[in-house]
């Protein structure tokens, strides 16, 4: 689909990137020529992505980083541009999310997804941006969003996840606008369901909820990595240099039919609940 050096000369920086999504995105923009930067908190993803695009021949590195701490994510770019020399590229895909009654949510539960998912990702966009800017240089950012974010509706039942994603949909459009004159680019894509560990251990806790997931899906089925992954890629590549501001929903169609990708969980009896509770991964 796309020239295998499309990305060459890139240096992409991917939160999130040890695992699921992010690890696909980061072994995809390798085979199509960029160095990878991966961030995220757990070392030994981190080292084993990095060791799996090191065997594709492209460059990678690592550093481990909480990014709700900024001083760890300037930390963490300080180790990039000493391996790499500099970042053009950010996707902000390190996210936090799980089924919740939220009535049931401890202040701090809501506390850690915002501060993952659009605190960290606020962190990581103004400390490349900064440089960016003071060095003139143009600059790339993709944000990881979601389907209920992207429609602008919401959805129970994740209501941290709904709340942080909306501010990261807002800050990607006003953050187009503002920083368009300094030729930084921000787009995001909204996916709907693909599976990954993290994500399916805690949004998908149990057999039966994946199969009501399935069944309720327009096209029967989840979204394949590679799908998302060449989106991904195409947004980051100057072939897409006049897309900004804009959000790609990736879904198989699934949020037109009905708003809110969770709230169909109103239903969900209580039994059920206690099971979600239960299977409940720190
Ligand atoms: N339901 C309700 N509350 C939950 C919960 C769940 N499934 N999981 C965690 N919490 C609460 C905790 O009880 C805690 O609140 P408390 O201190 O009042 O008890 C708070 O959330 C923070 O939990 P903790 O595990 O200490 O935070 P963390 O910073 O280590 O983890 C999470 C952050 C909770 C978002 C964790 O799920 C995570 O690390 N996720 C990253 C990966 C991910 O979510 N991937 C899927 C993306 S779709």
């Amino acid at each position: 689909m796309f020239q295998t050096d499309l990305l060459k000369g890139r240096t992409i920086l991917i939160t999130g990137g040890g695992t699921g999504l992010g690890r696909s995105m980061a072994l995809r923009f390798a085979d199509l020529g960029a160095n990878l930067f991966l961030v995220a908190r757990r070392e030994e993803p981190l080292k084993e992505t990095a060791d799996a695009i090191r065997v594709k021949g492209a460059r990678a590195a690592y550093a481990s980083a909480d990014i709700r701490d900024f001083a760890a994510v300037e930390n963490a770019i300080a180790a990039a541009e000493k391996e790499f020399g500099g970042v053009d590229t950010l996707v902000n895909n390190a996210a936090g999310n799980f089924i919740a009654r939220t009535e049931k949510l401890s202040p701090n539960a809501f506390n850690a997804v915002v501060g993952i998912v659009l605190q960290g990702t606020f962190h990581c966009t103004l400390a490349l941006a900064r440089k960016w800017i003071a060095a003139k240089q143009p600059g790339n950012v993709l944000n990881i969003v979601t389907t209920y974010a992207a429609a602008n509706c919401g959805s129970g039942f994740v209501v941290p996840s709904a709340c942080a994603k909306a501010g990261v949909l807002a800050m990607t459009r006003s953050l187009a606008v503002e920083w368009a004159r300094y030729r930084i680019r921000l787009n995001a894509i909204a996916p709907g369901p693909f599976p990954t560990e993290g994500a399916w251990s805690r949004l998908m806790p149990a057999r039966e909820l994946e199969e009501r997931a399935k069944n309720h899906h327009p096209m029967k089925r989840f979204g394949r990595h590679d799908e998302l992954a060449n989106l991904a890629a195409y947004l980051l590549s100057s072939q897409a240099e006049y897309v900004n501001g804009e959000c790609v929903v990736i879904d198989g169609g699934l949020w037109l039919c009905g708003a809110g990708e969770f709230n169909d969980f109103a239903d969900l009896p209580d039994a059920m609940w206690a099971t979600i509770e239960q299977s409940r991964t720190r």
